[in-house]
């Protein structure tokens, strides 16, 4: 074990002293996880803080039975709520003894054995956003309990950063910089010698998607997402410019998924639709256990699925944006681009463009809409009529 965590950091070093450092090597040197962007579930968007032990195991078999597992979500993360409010004498975090009497080991057990993975989430900071303890001063001691519980994914967030701060904000100098904070965990997390994913939660703040690759897998661009529309187009539009910073093993995170939790179907469809031409990870916020066919029908497309989850990694930039008629293309492996049209205004729209705008070369090509499965072979515009808030996307053999 020593000897990996001794290569893990000399690669490291190696890569950081490299000139010049770009992204794309940083991420290569990292921790070598997340190569495409992860998929799972997390308890936040559909309980907020209020879960227990009991809901994480139906939903781990509900992944199993329903499919999900096999269509690639694999983690299943707790959000914050699952720790106790103090740690016990030792200084050790420890799981709420009511909502968790089996503890995380147990529970990391039971999700390995239907083959998922096990996160849990923490904080950058004097506490957890919820009040809990949080990891600031305790970091490599965290970490170790982490991994020796077997837990496979840290969500890392940014509440209480220092002394002096706030839930969310800090008088100037009471908190060490999010970056400085951020590596201290990244390296206890490496000197553990397990391989756990790690996701920062600092909401898009201090520019964290122009230096976050090489500190975690995934960085969040934006503050939290909810059961709106709005909201979810506010946010796409906040992510959709940072695409050059994301790639194989460091992702940008524009929040988990609502489908299932109160848009209609359309705004759903476009949730992920969106989230897969961004290259973004694929973690359902829903209540997989009472989740609904036509819900799990879509969380579980192969064929978008497939978009998001590309091996080459490159998230889709705008290429028109006019009235808020949006075409998105997305170079992927092989050749194939996806093309995204959507419309977000609040009426039906004719979108329109061409081979050469979304960069595919001229003559006949196979065009897939991956929601209808309809292929038709055209060397023609590409245009469809998109209801308002939809989304057809189509992949260009
Ligand atoms: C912050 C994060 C959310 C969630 C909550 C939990 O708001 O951004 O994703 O983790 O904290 O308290």
């Amino acid at each position: 074990m020593r000897n990996v965590v001794l290569a893990v950091s000399v690669l490291f070093t190696v890569l950081l002293a490299g000139d010049p450092v770009t992204g794309d090597s940083l991420r290569r040197g990292y921790n070598g996880l997340a190569a495409t962007p992860p998929m799972g579930w997390n308890n936040y968007n559909a309980y907020g803080l209020d879960f227990t032990e009991e809901l994480v195991r139906q939903t781990a078999d509900a992944m199993v039975s329903t499919g999900l597992r096999d269509a690639g979500y694999q983690f299943v993360n707790l959000d914050d709520g699952w720790m106790a409010a103090t740690r016990d004498a030792d200084g050790n975090l420890r799981a709420d003894p009511a909502r968790f009497p089996s503890g995380i080991a147990a529970l990391a057990d039971y999700v390995h054995a239907r083959g998922l993975k096990l996160g849990v989430y923490q904080d950058a900071g004097l506490k957890t956003c919820g009040g809990l303890p949080g990891s600031l001063g305790h970091e490599r001691a965290d970490a170790t309990m982490l991994a020796s519980w077997g837990v496979d994914y840290l969500k890392y967030d940014n509440c209480y950063a220092g002394p002096g701060c706030d839930q969310i904000s800090c008088p100037d100098g009471t908190a060490a910089p999010a970056q400085d904070r951020y590596a201290v965990m990244r390296d206890a997390l490496l000197a553990t010698g397990r391989p756990i994913v790690f996701s920062i939660c600092s909401w898009g703040t201090e520019n964290v998607a122009s230096w976050a690759a090489g500190y975690g897998n995934l960085w969040r661009t934006t503050g939290d997402i909810s059961t709106t529309y709005t909201s979810m187009l506010s946010i796409f539009e906040q992510t959709v410019g940072l695409s050059a910073s994301a790639g194989p093993h460091g992702w940008n995170d524009p929040d988990m998924l609502q489908i299932g939790n109160g848009m209609t179907v359309i705004e759903d469809r476009t949730e992920l639709s969106l989230w897969a031409m961004l290259a973004a990870p694929l973690i359902t916020g829903t209540d997989l256990v009472s989740a609904t066919p036509e819900t799990l029908a879509l969380l579980t497309n192969a064929a978008v699925i497939a978009v998001d989850q590309d091996p080459l990694g490159r998230a889709a930039t705008l290429v028109t944006a006019a009235d808020g008629l949006n075409v998105l293309a997305r170079p992927l492996s092989g050749g194939d681009v996806a093309v995204a049209l959507f419309n977000e205004t609040d009426s039906p729209a004719t979108i329109t463009t061409n081979l050469s705008a979304v960069g595919v070369a001229a003559g006949n090509h196979t065009r897939t809409d991956l929601w209808s499965g309809a292929a038709t072979s055209s060397a023609g515009p590409i245009e469809a009529t998109v209801p308002a808030h939809g989304t057809v996307l189509y992949r260009i053999d």
